[in-house]
């Protein structure tokens, strides 16, 4: 019989509400591929979110908007399979929720059957309150997300900080207090002042998961390329980068192709051999077929 597979705390919903009373911060971390979800999951990271940044990240898209529900499901089931430990997010891309609650519902339950999501994220504030009550309703946990929005990059005119004036930061509040009443079960803060963060932080009884936010918020959530400085656009600001993965990538590729063009690569000892036997067959049958074929030829 196969070995039990170790016992792992498993994080849920209701453990992130209780970390909130508890003030434990909260960690999460995008991921779109089996290698890297099964790190982020072995890192003991709490939340894995298949976030729609994968049009940009992975599949070099010039903004969230193009990717597909098909494409956010194909990337989902493979970070599913390497997930144990950690919540599973799955980012509703740009036009699953934006036609009707029916067609949420269902990609959102797509993303759980068939991708093996734990819960969705969607972005806006009020406006999406009604679509997450029905979400709720059906048993699926929300993860709201305000402030800088990718999805209305050209709504925004562009990716900008928001909550920096009196009106749009009382308005950002009324979005945060309207996604908990309809039951988000945590909300990404991306891209508003610290000091905004920091009160909607204290407002709410959920969590508030910071990107570009401050410090003041109950977790942080990064992009995981952008963590491992894999990326070929200049950093924002909050981005911190733990690893120079671009410089590391592009010197093996570079000694690769050195390498086999020098014909170092690969060596003896990164060969597959004969027997000195089989080489001695081979040599004499070789020599016979010579022969004959000298001969008869
Ligand atoms: O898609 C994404 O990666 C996100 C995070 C930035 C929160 O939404």
């Amino acid at each position: 019989m196969d070995p039990q597979p170790e016992a792992v705390s498993k994080i849920t919903v209701p453990l992130l509400l209780e970390r909130k009373l508890r003030g434990e911060k909260i960690t999460c971390l995008t991921a779109y591929d089996y290698p890297t979800a099964r790190l982020v999951d072995e890192a003991e990271i709490d939340m894995i979110l298949v976030g729609d940044s994968l049009a940009q990240v992975v599949l070099g898209y010039d903004s969230t908007i193009p990717v597909t529900l098909e494409e956010m499901l194909h990337h989902l089931r493979a970070v599913r399979r390497a997930t144990r430990r950690a919540l599973l997010i799955a980012d509703l891309p740009y036009g699953a929720y934006h036609l009707s609650a029916e067609e949420t519902l269902r990609a959102s339950i797509r993303c759980l059957k068939e991708g093996g999501a734990e819960a969705v994220k969607i972005e806006g504030g009020k406006k999406r309150a009604v679509l997450v009550r029905r979400l709720v309703d059906a048993e699926i946990p929300v993860m709201g997300h305000i402030g800088l929005t990718p999805q209305s990059v050209h709504a925004l005119g562009g990716y900008r900080v928001q909550g920096k004036t009196l009106e749009s930061a009382m308005e950002l509040l009324a979005d945060a207090e309207a996604l908990e009443d309809a039951g988000a079960f945590a909300l990404v803060l991306e891209g508003m002042p610290r000091e905004l963060a920091g009160i909607i932080t204290g407002r709410l009884r959920i969590p508030t998961i910071g990107i570009g936010a401050g410090p003041n918020c109950d977790g942080q959530v990064l992009v995981v390329h952008d963590l491992l400085g894999l990326s070929f656009q200049p950093h924002a600001k909050f981005v911190r980068a733990y690893a120079d993965l671009t410089s590391t990538l592009r010197t093996a590729f570079a000694r690769f192709r050195d390498d086999v063009v020098a014909s170092r690569y690969p060596n003896d000892a990164e060969s597959y051999h004969w027997s000195a036997s089989l080489r001695e067959q081979f040599e004499k049958e070789v020599a016979v077929k010579n022969f004959t074929d000298e001969f008869e030829g």
